[in-house]
């Protein structure tokens, strides 16, 4: 769409600085507070990045744990295009555990980093700064040891000094670094100062020009895409971010803002992606789904008011041209004008449902395919209407459940005005068969302590939520759930048409992830 106020059009990526986009979702994104993704819901996620088109998946952390390290070796046997990269500290043991993840990859990437921050060098590293290059420089040498593309982080470096922080990108650079990235990592700083520090390290550095400058910028202040922005514009050529802006604390730059301001804007700056501007609505769906976090009604691009409108006179401007008050159109991000069209019935077989996932972006093994299935059918029975958002939440809720140690068989609960809410579940784990009885102030509540019973694991509930998949009244309840135990936070998510189900769903898959780990 070419509008006045907008600068696409067709032939403007003519010429255009090629922007890298280096997605973090399965790392730093990872790290948002209760999110825990198992192999199976990390590779679907991987393949769909690979989809949209980004150039790098940071995959995980290898030495953290054996899951992340599964993680990122299934994803680096198994995702061919985009650089599948790991990241590591500048320590022996992180560089050899990311290479030995990394050794399917087609074209791995060890993500080397090390404090550079006076406040992290004294208080947390508790080391000389003389010691800090000198770890750097090892770091790099050595993960060059295995692999040709290695990025090097001066973490915190906006809080670093400016002339310590060249010193230490200009001797990564010299031991082998491909890519030198520039955190932001507490989101300290605004957009003018961060786009001036990126046009002065590459003054100062003229080795920067050699190798790919990269930025990472965290969103505590809200000004994470801002600031990637101005980056870009100050001669950052690679931008590091994540779907629907997860991540540590208040998060990172989300890639669908990044992706869409350098689209729109693109005569503007002059600078273009890779990315299939077309997947990203179903990506950041998918990603949703996944996570349990769900997105703020409001969110820019993703969001599902962003093309909505309101006011009398916006509706009237919109009836007449739609480029009044629409700056994208909604196509271009891969939303239907529609944006939910009925695809598939009561009568729909096996092929059709796969066929039309897979056009959704799902492969589902056999499995998980017969699971997916068997839901479909349910639903078709209470719902006259299925939608692309009843089946991604369905495929979403079977890739979820698919590994989980208990599973829900059956629900059953009673209540009234006159009696004590009662609920009955009955679980399975490998052949074993668990039902337990319990009572509440509510449905919700005695089918959560009758989970509680029947799995073991106390948990306190800290937040609850229900949304609806679509608008009607027989739409899905979507309850996402979040719930502390040991200590710890888990998120649980779980859709189904009967809301008292949904919550057990939800409840149970907290408690999984609790138990897987
Ligand atoms: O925020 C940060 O500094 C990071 C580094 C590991 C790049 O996530
Ligand atoms: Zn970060």
């Amino acid at each position: 769409m070419s509008t006045p106020q907008s600068d696409t059009g067709p032939g403007e990526a003519a010429g255009a600085r090629r922007i890298y986009i280096f997605d973090t979702t399965l790392r730093d994104g990872e790290q948002s507070p209760g999110i825990s993704l198992n192999t199976r819901e990390k590779l679907e996620i991987a393949e769909q990045l690979a989809r949209l088109g980004v150039d790098i998946i940071e995959a995980g952390f290898p030495i953290t744990s054996l899951g992340d390290f599964e993680a990122v070796s299934m994803i680096a046997e198994k995702v061919r295009e985009p650089v599948v990269c790991g990241l590591a500290r500048c320590v022996d043991a992180d560089i050899d555990r990311a290479a030995e993840a990394l050794k399917k990859a087609e074209r791995p990437c060890i993500h080397v980093f090390i404090s550079t921050s006076d406040i992290h060098i004294e208080r947390k590293l508790k080391k000389s700064k003389d010691e800090v290059l000198a770890m750097a420089v090892a770091g790099v040498k050595r993960a060059k040891r295995h692999a040709e593309i290695v990025e090097f982080s001066p973490e915190d470096a906006t809080r670093t000094a400016f002339d310590y922080l060249c010193k230490v990108v200009a001797a990564a650079i010299e031991a082998g670094a491909t890519t030198v990235n520039i955190p932001d990592t507490v989101g300290y700083s605004t957009p003018h100062e961060f786009g001036r520090l990126i046009a002065d390290l590459r003054g100062a550095v003229p080795e920067l020009d050699e190798v790919i400058l990269s930025v990472h910028c965290h969103n505590d202040l809200g000004l994470a895409v801002a600031n990637s922005l101005e980056a870009v514009v100050n001669g950052a050529n690679q931008v590091e971010c994540t779907i629907n802006g997860l991540g540590e604390r208040a998060g990172n730059a989300a890639m669908e803002e990044i992706v869409m301001i350098l689209d729109t804007r693109r005569r503007t700056l002059n600078a273009a992606t890779n990315i299939d501007t077309a997947e990203i609505a179903h990506t950041s769906r998918m990603i949703s789904n996944l996570t349990g976090y769900s997105i703020q009604f409001n969110k820019a691009i993703v969001g599902r008011n962003a093309f909505a409108h309101s006011s009398g006179i916006h509706t009237d401007g919109m009836l007449k041209d739609r480029t009044t008050y629409e700056i994208i159109d909604p196509t271009r991000i891969g939303l239907s004008v529609s944006d939910s069209k009925v695809i598939l019935g009561k009568t729909s077989g096996r092929h059709a449902f796969r066929s039309h996932l897979s056009t959704l972006g799902y492969e589902l093994s056999d499995d998980e395919l017969e699971g997916a299935f068997a839901r479909f059918k349910e639903l078709a029975d209470k719902k006259a209407e299925i939608t692309d958002d009843d089946l991604e939440a369905i495929v979403a809720d079977q890739v979820r459940t698919a590994t989980e140690v208990y599973k829900l068989e059956y629900i059953d609960t009673r209540s009234g005005t006159e009696r004590t809410p009662t609920a009955i579940v009955r679980l399975r784990r490998n052949g074993e068969v668990i039902e337990r009885k319990a009572s509440g102030d509510g449905q919700v509540d005695a089918s959560c302590r009758a989970l509680e019973e029947a799995t073991g694991v106390k948990a306190k509930l800290l937040s609850y939520q229900v949304s609806a998949i679509s608008g009607s009244l027989d739409a899905q309840g979507d309850v996402n759930v979040q719930l502390e135990i040991e200590g710890r936070t888990f998120l649980g998510r779980g859709v189904d048409t009967d809301i008292v189900a949904a919550s057990a769903r939800a409840y149970l898959n907290a408690i999984n992830k609790y138990l897987s780990g």
